[in-house]
């Protein structure tokens, strides 16, 4: 699998797996993860949120693949922030994964007032060697602005809602000024928004003989992003790694970002409370 180097020299895997609601049982879950093992994937994406951390290190821990090769990914929840219990969440998460690190750990949505105190935390973290990197998710380049002034250590990630009809342009280009990854959630709409019907995308699909999620997802990595998409079918699982023998031209980008209208299906950043 294709890696990317982090500004801390840690590889991540340019696709990753998504898995906010993969089963609607443990068992679904961790049947959804093995497949996607096996079908390749070595970079896995989940949160507390989820409530699948179990099922999803068990996935990782019987795959028989060593864990040094899988990045692994989860997030800390904001109402562990406000109840100043950062530390402890970290530990429950390794505890419900049943792994001795992770390989990244990000703050999953930003608290207002509270992103020093949150960052901080996080550094405490990653100078532990618990987690090899850290980041944030859906965090706007005014949060970032304001963590950076006090932060000793910069960003690996943002992970961000991000598709043709979010191209997130100014955000992108800021984090990568910063040398922050941004990393693509919703990156096929999750069924709540229907780009891949996008004639564009269809055009574009057929002149490489690729579907519209490929081509969205190609769109990703030729942009320089890493992307996180979900699927429970093992076809699909391996439609969407299929990406690595087309290129997308200029053009073809440009046509892709036409489709933007800034349109969120997921909270604003600035919005969320908990
Ligand atoms: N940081 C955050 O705040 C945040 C928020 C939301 C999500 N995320 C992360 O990002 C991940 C991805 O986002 P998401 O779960 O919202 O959904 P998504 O990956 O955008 O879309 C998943 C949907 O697309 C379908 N799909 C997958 N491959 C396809 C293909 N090749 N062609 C057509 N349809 C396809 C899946 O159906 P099948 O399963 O039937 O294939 C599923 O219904 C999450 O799972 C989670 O890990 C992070």
């Amino acid at each position: 699998m294709l890696t990317k180097r982090l500004n801390n020299g840690i590889e991540i895997p340019v696709i990753g797996l998504g898995t906010y609601k993969i089963g609607r049982t443990d068992e679904e879950t961790y049947r959804a993860v093995r497949m996607a093992l096996d079908a390749g994937y070595r970079h896995i994406d989940t949160a507390p949120l989820y409530l699948n951390e179990k099922p999803v290190g068990r996935a990782i821990r019987e795959s028989g693949i060593a864990r040094e090769d899988i990045f692994v990914t989860t997030k800390l929840w904001g109402t562990e922030i406000l109840s100043n219990r950062i530390q402890e969440a970290f530990d429950t998460s390794l505890l419900n994964m049943g792994l001795d690190y992770l390989d990244l750990y990000l703050v999953h949505w930003p608290v207002k007032g509270k992103l020093d105190f949150t960052w901080q935390a996080m550094e405490q973290i990653y100078q532990s060697g618990k987690a090899k990197s850290i980041g944030l998710s859906n965090h706007l380049v005014h949060h970032i602005e304001e963590l950076l002034q006090k932060a000793t250590v910069v960003p690996a990630v943002n992970q961000v809602e991000l598709h043709p009809y979010l191209t997130q342009k100014e955000l992108v280009d800021y984090c990568s000024r910063k040398g922050i990854v941004v990393e693509s959630w919703r990156t096929l709409g999750s069924g709540k928004v229907h780009f891949l019907e996008e004639e564009t995308l269809k055009e574009i699909g057929r002149k490489y003989d690729k579907t519209p999620a490929q081509v969205v997802l190609r769109w990703n990595l030729d942009r320089g992003l890493v992307v996180i998409a979900r699927s429970s079918d093992f076809h699909r699982q391996k439609e969407n790694l299929a990406i690595f023998d087309f290129q997308l031209t200029s053009e073809d980008l440009a046509l892709i970002d036409m489709l933007n209208k800034d349109y969120r299906t997921g909270f604003h950043p600035d919005e969320i409370t908990f």
